[in-house]
């Protein structure tokens, strides 16, 4: 672990910076291009919110604390542009200071008229209306449209949010038509409502890019780089989601569309979107041509050439989808099964690439039989560029049905049936298909866990574990109920009666500075060592600033007023801890590039190595079930296998380097930021396992990451950290996961606010459910935890087995990182 003792700027900043800024352009989707772009340095007229006023990524948790980061106008000056608009963009700032001040104010009152603390998160103000003349010099303009949301909120459906203020339609109109050259760039973390201007020229998605945001900006303009990002949601109409209506009800959210979540849904119902799933076009043009299909009951393997058939350099993503016969199910028109993008093609180049995934991938849930089965039909493998262009380019035919899965429902039924198209899919011709065996299938079927055994021990030390003198489970043997459940809490101070329990958010470690979390100090007289929990995704969150005290790192900033510098005492030595903001996860997906993504990864892990932190508490990998949730831009996809294989290639990057490890989040249905700790989101098994579960599925499959964090969020009426289905059956039993679950922060408390409609979770039913260590930890959770062993008629009575198989989770897991 490294202190360090000056502010000056390290030479891994400088090289984490050029590596984020080389990998950024493509994060960005091009979504018009007209051929004018990129351009040399020269005059530039540049307007909008984002110009001046850059966002690098989202506010919350995921939020990084960083030394600077570049804005568009900075990057643009770096780069040699003459900024023409300097009047435009001083009126604006004027406009916005009056705007915040009004909305601060409005904010308060608000929570005033409630009888309520402020909160401490709060809606992302919608931009203003205004009038400031579009007048500045030049022939090339662009304008930089912003958006920002968080977590604790969603985003509104309102002008300024999802959708484009009256100011906005009408100056990118106006600027369109009066420069010559012009492009509309998007610093968004999600959808915004294009359709009033979707006819301007060019139109660039540059997100959220971290600390060199306005640097990235500036090369792709001027053609130092080049975009190559492809979208991973489909853009649309707030209107044409079928999860619009009922979004974001405050107790219970009906996921009544079941599996059409996105493209899913806009494929097989015609409904009308702006810009499709998979989509995004570059500087240059590709050609391809599939070249081979093949097809057994393993695997589907598809080669295809890719041709550069444009003038500039580029990358091209190819995927490709299935459409499965609808039979007892009704089947998405189709679902992506594998993707793949090449290196840099020069103009005229190709390069062959081979997209491959397992046949029973194509499978679907059927409740009914409580498992993942193959319907008799034809399978058409369709290649593309896009979820609206793709070409059949292979078929396959089963006779009769395959179970490639027996399992067991675990999430609860509905009060509803999902979503179902009236017109079943038109039967294919089997002429030419590849013909599957059903006896060459092998059906998965799942040992579900016996009890858990009570281990005997004797007492030990750490020590004792490390030198091999004591196994791990007599180990865990040999600790009192007391140890055991100090264990299985976050390293609680004991927050004196009537203390603000909110106060240890986002500041809970003792020994690295910002981290949220540390794993128990209790246990420090056995040698046991505490793992810290830094957060995440766009990098790694700590404070700035800190001094040690008695041996413990203290911020100089609170977590809720980082601009508040704490006095520091006579002589004590200042330390510096600035990190790189990565790019969100929603620009990270939109690479469709896993070693981009894996790097950008290795990145954070390589900072948390240095700064000797154990546990990132990211990758966030909730699916987009609406472009309205509040924190879309920390997560990566409509789709759960561009989610689970971002995830997992994040979690690799992360777990290549020496004590670190990832922690994976938010297990599962947290798809919406409104009363996130008590909502019951209601869905049907099929869609839980086809897409809510499918992502997180993958990324255990491919990278083990050492940690789940359970979500706040009840599934049909139970908290996700109480559902032993879900923590143990599924992820362990079915899955193979090997590392330790933790609670969302603050999951077991009742806090401020309205009455919740549900019962708060208990972390007595967290350890018997498997969810191993309440975070950050609170004397409640001690307490409940010793009722529930001591007390038969405790709702969720534990045995010492139980809590010590908990603890042992826990225990390997430090084990291996410390
Ligand atoms: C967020 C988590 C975060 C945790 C610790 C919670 O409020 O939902 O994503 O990791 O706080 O800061």
């Amino acid at each position: 672990m490294q202190r360090i003792s000056v502010p000056d700027v390290q030479p891994f900043e400088t090289e984490h910076i050029a590596a984020v800024r080389k990998a950024a352009p493509e994060c960005m989707v091009l979504l018009k291009y007209d051929g004018s772009f990129p351009l040399s340095p020269c005059k530039l007229a540049a307007y909008g919110s984002g110009v001046r006023h850059t966002i690098k990524g989202g506010t919350g948790s995921g939020d990084v604390n960083v030394r600077a980061y570049t804005t568009v106008e900075q990057g643009l000056l770096a780069a040699g542009f003459e900024l023409t608009s300097a009047a435009w963009l001083d009126a604006y700032d004027a406009v916005l200071g009056d705007a915040k001040t009004a909305f601060d104010e409005q904010q308060r009152k608000i929570a005033e008229k409630s009888g309520q603390r402020r909160s401490i998160f709060i809606a992302a103000m919608p931009e203003p209306e205004y009038i400031i003349p579009i007048e500045a010099d030049g022939d090339t303009a662009i304008y930089v449209l912003s958006r920002n949301s968080g977590e604790g909120v969603d985003r509104q459906l309102v002008a300024g949010d999802i959708q484009l203020t009256e100011t906005e339609v009408r100056d990118i109109c106006t600027i369109s038509a009066k420069y010559e050259k012009f492009m509309l760039v998007l610093n968004v973390g999600g959808m915004v409502d294009l359709t009033p201007v979707r006819d301007v020229q060019n139109i660039l998605i540059m997100s959220q890019l971290g600390t060199p945001t306005g640097d990235a900006l500036a090369d792709v303009l001027c053609g130092k780089a080049y975009p190559s990002g492809k979208l991973t949601m489909t853009w649309a109409p707030i209107e044409n989601y079928p999860s619009t209506l009922g979004f974001g009800a405050f107790n219970d959210t009906r996921y009544t569309e079941g599996v059409f979540v996105g493209y899913r849904y806009f494929d097989t119902f015609a409904a009308a979107h702006t810009y499709p799933f998979g989509y995004g076009l570059g500087y240059t043009t590709f050609a391809y041509n599939a070249l081979s299909f093949r097809a057994d009951e393993q695997a589907v393997t598809v080669t295809v050439e890719v041709r550069n058939t444009g003038k500039y350099a580029g990358k091209e993503v190819m995927q490709l989808y299935y459409s499965a016969p609808d039979g007892k199910l009704s089947k998405p028109a189709k679902e992506l099964a594998a993707f793949a993008k090449t290196q840099e093609l020069q103009s005229g180049e190709s390069q062959t690439l081979t997209l491959s995934f397992s046949t029973e991938q194509m499978a679907s849930y059927n409740a009914q039989q409580a498992a993942y089965i193959l319907e008799p039909g034809v399978y058409d493998i369709l290649l593309g560029t896009d979820a609206d262009h793709v070409c059949s380019c292979g078929r396959i035919v089963l006779y009769d049905e395959v179970t490639t899965q027996q399992l067991y429902n675990v999430g609860g039924t509905p009060d509803f049936d999902d979503l179902k198209p009236t017109n079943a899919k038109q039967p294919l011709d089997a002429a030419g298909a590849v013909c599957l065996d059903k006896t060459k299938f092998v059906t998965m079927k799942v040992d579900y866990a016996a009890k858990p055994v009570e281990y005997q021990g004797i007492r030990g030390t750490w020590e004792d574990v490390k030198s091999g003198k004591l196994s791990l489970e007599a180990f865990v043997g040999g600790l009192s109920n007391e140890q055991l459940a100090y264990l299985c809490i976050g390293n609680y101070k004991d927050v004196a009666e009537g203390g603000n329990v909110l106060e240890v958010i986002g500041n809970a470690s003792t020994h690295i500075a910002g981290a949220a979390g540390e794993t128990t100090n209790r246990l420090t007289e056995l040698g046991i060592p505490a793992l810290t929990m830094p957060d995440g995704p766009a990098g790694l969150r700590l404070s700035t600033e800190y001094v040690v005290r008695n041996g413990n790192a203290v911020s100089l900033y609170s977590s809720f007023n980082p601009t508040h510098r704490k006095a520091t005492e006579p002589g004590e030595q200042v330390y510096y801890q600035y990190c790189i903001a990565i790019p969100i996860g929603t620009a990270l997906a939109q690479t469709w590039n896993l070693e981009v993504v894996r790097a950008c990864g290795s990145l954070v892990g390589e900072e948390m190595e240095m700064f000797g932190t154990n546990l990132w508490l990211a990758p966030a990998m909730n699916i987009y079930r609406s472009p309205l949730c509040g924190r879309n831009f920390e997560y990566y996809s409509e789709d759960p296998l561009v989610t689970g294989l971002t995830a997992a290639a994040v979690t690799e990057g992360i777990q290549a380097h020496r004590g670190c490890a990832a922690t994976i989040k938010h297990f599962c249905c947290n798809n919406q930021e409104t009363n996130r700790r008590d909502s019951n989101s209601i869905l049907s098994e099929r869609a839980l396992r086809e897409i809510y579960l499918k992502g997180f599925e993958i990324c255990v499959h491919k990278a083990h990451p050492h940690c789940v964090m359970s979500s706040y969020n009840l599934i049909n009426g139970v908290h996700a950290n109480n559902r032993r289905c879900l923590l143990t059956d599924v992820l362990r039993d079915e899955w193979g996961f090997e590392g330790f679950v933790m609670t969302d922060w603050l999951s077991t408390i009742d806090l401020p606010g309205p009455e919740p409609e549900y019962p708060i979770a208990s972390a007595g039913g967290c350890i018997q459910a498997g969810n191993d260590m309440m975070m950050p930890g609170l004397p409640c959770d001690f307490e409940d935890i010793m009722d529930a062993l001591a007390n038969e008629t405790h709702p969720y009575h534990l045995t010492r087995a139980q809590l010590q198989q908990d603890a042992l989770r826990i225990l390997k897991v430090i084990e291996k990182l410390a």
